[in-house]
């Protein structure tokens, strides 16, 4: 197990909405309610020692959402880090129905409607014990309520001081253009990997215009010829897959925040280890030619 000390110069650094600055990788924390311990059972105090061990390895940006855990990642989250670093920037969501994903399902079904993201807004504050949230992100466009009312119920909160900035999650390129005709967008975050390119226009437009990309999914390869480039690669520097993963997305563009989530320790150690992995340029475009791309 790796000390080393995630500081701004192995990763760098990116500003959300002039006045958060993060280093470019984070903590996803969809899974730490799943923690467990020695014996594999569930197990909360492991859960906290996660992740104030990815914060103490200098990991300054961690996701999480109303919805993961029921609630208990932000219970978590403040447990193990409150009062919060000076310069820790936790970004939540709201946008899906909180429960258990019904049988035949892959997802929560979503819920955009503006009362109910007011009320989950102020659940996530009292379980993050927080005054104001620093990025509420619409956690994906509701396709029974027009768009605009749900981010209008986001500027409201921000306009209240409960949220300081507003990111989107799961858009299209016209979806982002459309949110940012009522609020600014300061992140986009979508599944995004060396395998999956479809979000490469949501991409560009957040390189023209300032705003981070917090691809999910970020170490799982879908593409089976992409998996096998990368693990070649990653053999040849004594590395990890999902070290080289993540790699490739640092390389991928400056705009990009990848946000590794795992529910164990030895994988969120990884996971930060993967920084210092020497990937070359050469060995980049092999990965994207795997892909077509
Ligand atoms: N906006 C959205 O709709 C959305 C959707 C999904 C996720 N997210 C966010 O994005 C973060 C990352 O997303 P994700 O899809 O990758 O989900 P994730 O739950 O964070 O991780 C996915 C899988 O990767 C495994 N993993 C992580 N590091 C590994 C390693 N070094 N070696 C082997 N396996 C490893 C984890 O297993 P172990 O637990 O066993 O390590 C887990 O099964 C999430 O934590 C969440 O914050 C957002």
């Amino acid at each position: 197990m790796s000390d080393r000390l995630l500081s701004d110069d192995v990763v760098g650094t990116f500003t959300l909405g002039g006045d958060l600055t993060i280093r470019r990788l984070g903590f996803g924390a969809m899974r730490i309610s799943g923690a467990r311990d020695a014996d594999g059972v569930r197990d909360r105090e492991t859960a906290r020692q996660l992740v104030r061990r990815v914060v103490d390895r200098g990991v300054n940006f961690i996701d999480t959402a109303n919805i993961y855990g029921y609630g208990e990642s932000e219970e978590i989250i403040a447990e193990a880090l409150h009062p919060y670093p000076a310069d820790l920037v936790i970004t939540t969501k709201a946008g899906y129905l909180p429960g258990k994903i019904q049988r035949g399902h892959i997802t929560l079904p979503t819920q955009g409607d503006p009362d109910h993201i007011r009320a989950e807004c102020d659940k996530s504050l009292r379980r993050l014990r927080v005054d104001t949230i620093d990025l509420y992100q619409v956690h994906a466009p509701d396709p029974h309520v027009p768009f605009d009312e749900t981010i209008g119920a986001f500027v409201e909160l921000q306009q209240a001081g409960k949220v300081r900035h507003i990111g989107i999650s799961n858009v299209t390129a016209e979806q982002l253009a459309f949110a940012q005709q009522h609020c600014t967008v300061v992140t986009v975050q979508n599944r995004y990997n060396a395998g999956d390119r479809t979000s490469d226009a949501v991409i560009a437009a957040c390189e023209a215009q300032g705003i981070g990309f917090m691809p999910w999914a970020p170490v799982l390869l879908p593409n089976r010829r992409v998996s096998s480039v990368t693990q070649q690669i990653a053999d040849t520097h004594g590395a990890t897959l999902q070290q080289v993963a993540l790699q490739w997305l640092l390389h991928r563009s400056p705009n990009m925040l990848p946000i590794p989530g795992t529910s164990q320790l030895a994988h969120a150690d990884e996971n930060i280890d993967g920084a210092w992995v020497p990937l070359t340029i050469d060995e980049v475009s092999r990965i994207d030619e795997a892909a077509g791309a």
